[in-house]
This record gives C-alpha cells, sequence and structure tokens, in this order.
C-alpha cells in the first residue's frame, strides 16, 4: 500500500471520479469499486464484497463523497461475488429499485442468485447510455473471463473500465501503474482467461477507441502512457495454462 494513501478514503482519480478501492492481502489483489458523480447521476461500478470488513470500508467511502440513496445507478460488469456481492446490503440501506442496475443479460440471470431484487436494464455490445452530460459506451468481452463479460468507456474521459481484464496480483500494490505492473496483469490474466482468441478478439473491439486511462477491477489505474504496453502485454500473452 501507498503510503500517502489513506485506505478509508475515496480517492478522487478524474474530475468526479473516484476510486473506492481496498487491499485484499489473502487474495493477493486490490478490489476497485469506482464512483462516477455527473450532474444529478451517481454511478457506482462493481461495488464488490458483502464480507463486513470489506463493504465497510467501501460503504464509508461512498459516504465520504454522497449518501446511499443518491446512487442513481450500478454498472455490473459480470456476475463474480467481488464485483456484486454487496448489492443486497444497498438495497436494504436504501431500498428496491431506488437505483437502475446495468449489466449484460447472461448476467442479468445470475443477479437474483445473490438476493438481488431491483431490476435490470440489459445492455448489448455497442450500447451507449447518456448518464449526465457523459456517454457510456458498453463492450461486450466475451469468455473473459465469464461469456456474458462486458467493459464499459466514458466517452467523455476517454477511460476504460475493464473489469478484470488488465487487472493485476501485486504485492507491491500502487494505485497507479509502474511498468512492473505488467507482469501482474500476466500473473493474472493467464490463468482466468482461456484462450487467446477471446483476448484478440477483444483487443481489436478496443483498438478504435482513444484511451487515456484503464480503471480495471483489480490491480492499478493505468495512465496513458502505458495504455499501448498494457495491450501489447495481453496480445503476446498465452492463457488459458492451467492444467
Ligand atoms: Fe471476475
Ligand atoms: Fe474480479
Amino acid at each position: 500500500m501507498e503510503d500517502m494513501i489513506d485506505p478509508e478514503k475515496a480517492i478522487q482519480i478524474r474530475e468526479g471520479i473516484y476510486w473506492l478501492g481496498w487491499p485484499d492481502e489473502d487474495a493477493g489483489f486490490s478490489n476497485n469499486p469506482y464512483l462516477i458523480l455527473d450532474g444529478d447521476e451517481a454511478v457506482l461500478v462493481d461495488p464488490g464484497s458483502r464480507l463486513d470488513e470489506h463493504w465497510a470500508w467501501v460503504k464509508k467511502k461512498i459516504e465520504s463523497i454522497i449518501p446511499l440513496d443518491k446512487i442513481t445507478m450500478i454498472i455490473v460488469n459480470h456476475q463474480d461475488p467481488d464485483l456484486v456481492a454487496c448489492i443486497p446490503l444497498i438495497e436494504e440501506i436504501v431500498g428496491v429499485n431506488s437505483f437502475e442496475i446495468v449489466t449484460t443479460d447472461r448476467t442479468a440471470i445470475f443477479l437474483p442468485y445473490y438476493g438481488i431484487k431491483t431490476e435490470v436494464t440489459t445492455v448489448e455490445d455497442g450500447d451507449i447510455l447518456q448518464v449526465g452530460s457523459r456517454q457510456l459506451l458498453f463492450i461486450t468481452s466475451p469468455y473473459l473471463h465469464f461469456p456474458g463479460a462486458m467493459v464499459f468507456y466514458d466517452m467523455k474521459e476517454k477511460i476504460l473500465f475493464s473489469s478484470d481484464i488488465f487487472g493485476g496480483f501485486s504485492v507491491d500494490w500502487k494505485l497507479y501503474a509502474d511498468k512492473y505492473y505488467l507482469e501482474s496483469i500476466k500473473l493474472f490474466a493467464q490463468p482466468y482467461f482461456p484462450a487467446k482468441r477471446h483476448v484478440l478478439n477483444f483487443l481489436e473491439k478496443i483498438d478504435k477507441l482513444d484511451i487515456d486511462m484503464i480503471c480495471p477491477q483489480h490491480g492499478s489505474i493505468i495512465q496513458r502512457d502505458l495504455v499501448e504496453d498494457a495491450k501489447n502485454t495481453l496480445r503476446n500473452l498465452e492463457v488459458g495454462i492451467w492444467k
């Protein structure tokens, strides 16, 4: 953990965009929910675990910026517990259907398994949602690492919220990636992603985007100077290697 980072405080990474993450030393990675504020819209991205100690951190960080009942949307990039398990706890506090959930149809199937009751708006590859002053472009990322997985791109800030893609295991975690983080990306992607063709398919989809920052759900935030290196790291990586 970087000395200057208070793990209990939300960190603004762009005007109106906050990192709400926490390190999970047992898992060997950080978990990175984000909050996007734009006018009356407050979008929570992959809020995460329902474990007391994890959720307490995220809740405290959200409430350091806005009350929970101001959340208007939760974007769920896929259905893993480290992205969505706390949503029923949010529903208990602010009520079912007091916000909108946005995800793919394959992911939506599993959300009730967690006890999530809020209605879901499903998006498909290439859909764009207007959220306040910005447009969010949704991009499906099949098999990385779930058939219904997606990512999204903030067209205003040119930020790719990439979920597990570009995530990293990291012992010496830093909020912002340096060149050593490329090795962390390899450690994460090799076991999680099943085949190179899915990785190449995804890289082709994002190749046309002008990406100023990548915000993954694990690991470190990648700034513009490392974006191409990060893409090439995945492009050249052998994945699906567990036997
Ligand atoms: Fe995942
Ligand atoms: Fe994850």
